[in-house]
């Protein structure tokens, strides 16, 4: 039975001329009933939906219009096809004109009606999928770009569609490669801002002085280096969105500056004494835990105030392990557009099952860090267990970095063990300088030197 083409009524009030057909359609696949009245017709739809109606058009009492009109109340898109006496061609007419699918002119041929019921019910089927593919979509996706099924991910996603419209500012909160860029971008991109600037700022990467210029800009000579004059990133940014990245780590006198930009929606640069008025929509990010930040004195209450009028939060990749396979196949098929050279691989139902049960401290970074990896060493090969368990063991029992083998100039050690904690923290300059407690200014510099 599930085999069946679809269900059709066939409605004729010459019952053997009904019969006729129904008894072809099963002959071909279909799942046919024969009615000899309009009304029985109507009655045998209500009792069980059809795939598709064919009836006659004149028929005593209730008629073929009246069939089709109560078969598209039922169901609009109910593909209804019309058989009409040789010579009633303008009532057929108007039959499609309300809505009938096709019409047939007696006598026909019977296969001529099997291919446009085929038809017309495939036609249909299509359409449902669609309908239902597009719901499914847009129910993974609701506004947010971030890959991801899991509770958590649907209510960051359905935030920030809810936030995009507004000017008002936004918090992110998360560790470090959980999205919290991402989420700023899509913040902006789903917004009236989209088509302004949207300007970035990594508040951990520069010395003081110099993210202070960055931020509200200077006139030249206003200080030693000051050769020209800077608008900086809130001009830049006006009309937009400024996304102040790891603002947890901006100094504190920093943080009073921005304050009042904040208060008064002016920006004053440095050694000039007019100020100009911005419209700029803040977005600022941070791995770290602002309140107790409060607590110790390192952040300003009043700021947080400021910023945190709406926080999202983006869990933690382990504590929405089913969002796991959904991002490896993102990231599959981001990288095979990547990286010509790969074809594809695939993952055996173990490795997969690893890679759920791993607790990622690198988050979506790490996890897109190794599929990376993989697309690039095994290209077009199944990545099996014993691969995870061995990425897995390279990440959480590394060899003792501080300790190399042979006699090494200190330099060298340190620049080994730079790397090694870049590598565990995904990448990370801000973590790994709050690790190595050193100026994250410091690691940007030799990452460029390291480049050159
Ligand atoms: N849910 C997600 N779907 C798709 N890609 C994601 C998702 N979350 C993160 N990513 C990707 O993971 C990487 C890290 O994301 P992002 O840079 O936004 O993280 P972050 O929270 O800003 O990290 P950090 O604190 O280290 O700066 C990016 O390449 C981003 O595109
Ligand atoms: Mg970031």
């Amino acid at each position: 039975m599930d085999k069946s083409k679809g269900r059709v009524l066939v409605i004729d009030d010459a019952l053997e001329m009904a019969t006729a057909v129904v008894e072809y359609l099963r002959r071909h696949g279909f799942e046919a009933e024969a009615f000899d009245s309009g009304q029985a017709g109507i009655a045998g739809f209500r009792a069980r939906p059809a795939d598709a109606v064919l009836t006659d058009l004149r028929m005593k009492g209730t008629d073929g219009m009246d069939v089709l009109r109560a078969a598209r109340e039922l169901e609009p898109e109910i593909p209804v096809v019309i058989m009409t006496a040789f010579g009633a061609v303008e009532s057929a007419v108007e039959a499609i004109q309300r809505g009938a699918y096709h019409y047939v002119t007696k006598p026909f041929k019977l296969d001529v009606v099997r291919v446009l019921l085929e038809r017309a019910i495939g036609e249909r089927s299509v359409r449902a999928e669609n309908v239902a593919l597009r719901r499914a979509v847009r129910e993974a996706i609701p506004g947010g770009s971030l890959v991801g099924r899991s509770a958590g991910i649907r209510a960051v996603n359905e935030l920030c569609r809810r936030v995009a419209g507004a000017t008002t500012p936004v918090l992110v909160l998360g560790e470090t490669g959980t999205g919290k860029e991402l989420v700023a971008r899509d913040i902006h991109a789903d917004g009236p801002r989209r088509d302004a600037a949207f300007v970035a700022v990594n508040c951990a990467a520069l010395p003081e002085s110099l993210l202070e210029s960055e931020l509200f800009g200077h006139v030249r000579g206003s200080f030693t280096g000051a050769t020209q004059t800077r608008r900086g990133l809130f001009v830049e940014a006006n009309g937009g969105t400024l996304f102040l990245d790891e603002i947890g780590d901006m100094p504190l006198a920093l943080q009073a500056k921005l304050l009042r930009v904040l208060e008064t929606g002016e920006v004053r640069s440095l050694g000039s004494d007019g100020a100009q008025k911005t419209d700029v929509r803040i977005i600022a990010a941070t791995h770290r835990d602002l309140v107790s930040d409060i607590r110790s004195g390192r952040f300003r209450q009043d700021l947080y105030f400021r910023l945190n009028v709406v926080p999202i939060r983006i869990p933690p990749l382990r504590e929405r392990a089913d969002d796991v396979p959904l991002l490896l196949e993102h990231f599959l098929r981001r990288g095979a557009q990547r990286f010509s050279q790969a074809t594809s691989i695939t993952f055996t139902p173990e490795a997969v099952a690893l890679l759920v049960r791993y607790a990622w401290p690198g988050n979506v970074r790490q996890l897109e860090n190794a599929v990376d990896r993989w697309l690039i060493t095994s290209e077009g090969r199944e990545i099996a267990a014993a691969d995870v368990r061995a990425l897995i063991a390279e990440w959480d029992t590394p060899e003792h970095p501080a300790l190399p083998a042979e006699m090494l100039p200190l330099h060298a050690v340190e620049e080994r063990y730079i790397a090694w904690v870049l590598d565990r923290v995904g990448g990370n300059k801000t973590r790994a300088a709050e690790i190595l407690q050193i100026d994250p200014s410091t690691l940007y510099r030799r990452g460029r030197q390291r480049k050159s």
